[in-house]
């Protein structure tokens, strides 16, 4: 048997579905059940009736399956596979604008710990942040870890006032300004797609910015030919499999996120094998963390979970 054959029939003999963001290894996007953003990986969590869920991600991703899932079984293929910016907010600082501003709402990126999701009163994507946060009735947004995407925010909705926390993206901040324009005049007709992720500087060249499901369906439908992908490279494995005609280029330092790329499919399945890795999440800690994830998923428009 090969292992992707082992994978399989082990899922199936353990109820199990496995989860993957478009970030990780091509093999990995290949063997799984569910593969796609940030917001359509936390609604196949709100919605599988599998018994366990194998998530092929990083940390904050797995608490979230948790949160929502508190009966099931979420099994991390790496236990260390971390994202940094969702450590990149603090308690003490929630507290302080919360007395500073009247009116204001906590609006955490998804990319966080369920310790910052706990003290917010929303979650977001990168998919439907900025249609979550017009719902809001607040004035006053305190947008946390990120800045990048707070910014790609603050600029849609402008009837907000924006307080602004210094988290980033490690792999999406790498990518400068300078790069792009090389890239661009080495192919002059390629579109730029770019992730909010990356800097206000950046951003500001492209011609899309969006998630990365965004990005992929803006490829997909777009009369050109080639792109310039700022984002992590992991998309390209369904960037080409949707478009095997087009062209893709990314920056020369092309942006690897090392977390994501921890899963493996020898990992996988000593997982689904062993039970390791298990998500654990105390029952106070789970309820305060699914609030503002099912807030999200409310205001964005899912229709009532069973
Ligand atoms: P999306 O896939 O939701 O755009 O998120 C990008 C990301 O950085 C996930 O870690
Ligand atoms: Fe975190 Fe950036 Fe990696 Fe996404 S790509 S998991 S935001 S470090």
């Amino acid at each position: 048997m090969t292992i992707e054959e082992e994978i399989q029939s082990l899922k199936e003999e353990k109820n199990a579905v496995i989860l993957a963001h478009y970030y990780v290894k091509p093999e990995i996007q290949k063997i799984a059940d569910y593969v796609g953003d940030s917001y359509y990986l936390s609604k196949a969590a709100a919605d599988t009736d599998a018994q366990t869920i194998v998530f092929c991600g990083v940390s904050f991703m797995g608490e979230s399956a948790k949160a929502l899932n508190p009966e099931k079984t979420v099994l991390m293929p790496d236990a260390e596979a971390d994202c940094p910016m969702a450590h990149m907010a603090d308690e003490e600082t929630i507290c302080r604008m919360r007395e500073k501003y009247e009116d204001l709402a906590v609006v955490c990126y998804i990319n966080s710990t369920a310790e910052l999701k706990r003290l917010s009163d929303v979650c977001v994507t990168s998919a439907n942040a900025v249609k979550i946060v017009k719902e809001l009735p607040n004035k006053n947004i305190f947008f946390i870890p990120d800045r990048n995407l707070a910014h790609f925010i603050a600029e849609q909705a402008p009837e907000k006032q924006f307080v602004y926390n210094e988290g980033y993206c490690p792999t999406h901040e790498r990518m400068e300004a300078e790069e792009i324009k090389r890239a661009k005049s080495e192919h002059p007709k390629a579109l730029v797609l770019v992730h909010p992720e990356c800097t206000e500087e950046v951003q500001k060249m492209a011609d899309y910015v969006g998630s990365t499901s965004g990005i992929l369906k803006y490829a997909t439908e777009s009369e050109g030919a080639e792109f310039i992908i700022c984002t992590e490279e992991g998309v390209a494995y369904e960037l080409l499999r949707k478009n095997p005609d087009k062209k893709f280029y990314f920056t020369d330092t092309v942006p690897v996120c090392p977390d994501m790329k921890r899963v493996t499919l020898e990992k996988v399945l000593h997982v689904l094998k062993t039970g390791d890795n298990e998500v654990h999440m105390d029952k106070r800690l789970g309820e305060e963390t699914r609030r503002p994830l099912e807030m999200m998923l409310k205001l964005a428009g899912v229709s009532d979970r069973k």
